[in-house]
């Protein structure tokens, strides 16, 4: 066991390419609010899910390295669909703590799914990942799914976070790339495979053309930390949320008010 783990202000390591593991970070938050948290994002490397499987395995664990030397986290999160389906079992191999990573939620979705039909959104580069064949194989066999990746709305969510005007058709385009696939009509869950989707649940919603059901990872990540911290202490009086980025720009400044509502109250560059 890691020094770390037995240091109460040790925090846990959230780490993404920009502001999706705040999705993970929030229901992880709720359940542990004494947890101190360190929210990593690669904005020097963003966006993750154009780009090839060979930088996002060369560049993850080697940053989360550079991550785990300077913040001695207890345990790291992979808030990231793209970067976790690439580069888990890499990250793993190279960490003496626990590491957890963000996955579709393929299996919930299947156990669900009344029709058999679901919907998996996430990167391009997370949606032909065999990772996500494996899921499908293992816990969807008698299921269609449908796979769609949307830069556009990794873009979307971010801008609204930033605040700034985002185009209000890209939720609808986002769906319909898994809607317009045949057996799309029968479709009645949505993995929301990619960690910045769940921030914009409300707009997804709000433009699909019949009800569908969304899932996220988020609820099983907080339960799968909170069961790796086992007893470990939590400080009496969590210490600020700090947020790192590879690269603090003029972009940087406009996320400030919602990292503060995550608690993140410190922005640092790495
Ligand atoms: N949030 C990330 C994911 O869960 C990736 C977004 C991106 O950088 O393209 O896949």
């Amino acid at each position: 066991m890691a020094d770390a783990q037995h240091d109460p202000d040790a925090p846990v390591l959230f780490f993404d390419s920009g502001v999706g593991g705040l999705s993970i970070l929030g229901p992880a938050k709720a359940l542990m609010p004494a947890m101190p948290i360190v929210y990593a994002a690669d904005s020097a490397g963003f966006p993750y899910g154009t780009k090839s499987d060979a930088e996002i395995a060369a560049r993850v664990p080697a940053l989360l390295g550079r991550l785990v030397e300077r913040y001695r986290p207890r345990i790291a999160v992979i808030a990231c669909n793209t970067a976790a389906t690439i580069a888990l079992s890499h990250v793993r191999a190279a960490l003496d703590i626990p590491v957890v990573g963000t996955v579709p939620a393929i299996k919930p979705a299947a156990l669900a799914s009344k029709t058999r039909v679901i919907g998996v959104l996430g990167t391009e580069a997370t949606v032909r990942q065999p990772y996500v064949d494996r899921l499908a194989a293992e816990h969807g066999a008698d299921c269609t799914v449908l796979r769609h990746g949307s830069a556009a709305l990794v873009a979307y969510a971010e801008a609204r976070l930033r605040g700034e005007p985002a185009d209000p058709a890209v939720p609808a385009d986002a769906l319909a790339g898994l809607l317009d696939q045949p057996g799309g009509d029968r479709m009645d869950m949505v993995v929301l495979a990619c960690t910045h989707f769940p921030l914009v649940e409300d707009e997804l919603a709000a433009a699909a053309p019949r009800p569908l059901t969304f899932l996220d990872g988020g609820a099983g990540i907080a339960r799968r930390i909170a069961y790796l911290n086992g007893d470990a202490a939590w400080p009496t009086t969590p210490p600020p949320g700090k947020a790192v980025f590879t690269r603090v720009d003029a972009s940087i400044e406009a996320l400030r008010p919602a990292m503060a509502r995550f608690g993140l109250d410190q922005i640092q560059s790495l």
